[in-house]
């Protein structure tokens, strides 16, 4: 089994890939910014005791350097935190 690391995993597919790994049985570390906002990734606590909530905003650079420190080793970083912008849009902003 590995240890995935997975940032914005609250919601979309940061959550999807959350729920994956731990059904698969693997220990997941999942990130989120807000306990208010990530009542799903929190809720899966009670049913996976391999996974690990772990609060942070990615562009906060010395929290990252702090939580490397505090884990053992990783398998796989998934870094899916991230704003992808206005959906539907093409080149030239036309609405598609
Ligand atoms: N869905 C697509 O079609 C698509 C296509 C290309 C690339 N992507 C990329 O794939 C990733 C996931 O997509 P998605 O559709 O699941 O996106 P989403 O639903 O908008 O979720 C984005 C996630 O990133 C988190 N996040 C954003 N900024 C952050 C920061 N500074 N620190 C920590 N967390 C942060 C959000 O947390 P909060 O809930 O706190 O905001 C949320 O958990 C994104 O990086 C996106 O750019 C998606």
């Amino acid at each position: 089994m590995s240890v995935i690391f997975i940032t914005g995993a609250n919601r979309g597919i940061g959550l999807s890939l959350t729920q994956l790994y731990l059904r698969a049985g693997h220990t997941v570390y999942a990130t989120y910014r807000n306990e208010g906002s990530s009542r799903s990734l929190l809720a899966l606590k009670t049913k996976h005791s391999n996974l690990s909530c772990i609060e942070l905003d990615v562009t906060d650079y010395a929290l990252i350097q702090e939580i490397g420190s505090s884990i053992d080793s990783i398998d796989l970083l998934i870094n899916n935190a991230g704003y992808y912008g206005p959906k539907g849009y093409n080149l030239g902003n036309h609405r598609c």
